[in-house]
């Protein structure tokens, strides 16, 4: 079981929960308050980007997400 757990919510957001730490493009963490998870928007209306504010609802967003397998990466 890895330290760390994504749970990707269908028409909501992706949770995320344990051992993690989250940074912007310029390698700077967020700081989260003591939070040990948080709910990062896939909807793009948030107005607390990154992170989830419920208006996913209010947007209707829909996307349902099953777990498969991806293929190899691509050798370089
Ligand atoms: S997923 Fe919740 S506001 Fe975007």
């Amino acid at each position: 079981m890895p330290g760390t757990k994504v749970t990707i919510f269908n028409n909501g957001p992706l949770r995320i929960e344990g051992d993690f730490e989250i940074v912007d493009q310029e390698g700077k963490a967020f700081g989260l308050g003591g939070r040990t998870a948080v709910a990062i928007c896939r909807c793009g209306h948030s107005s607390n980007s990154p992170f989830c504010d419920g208006t996913h609802k209010r947007q209707n967003f829909t996307s349902t997400v099953t777990a498969r397998d991806l293929p190899a990466p691509a050798k370089p």
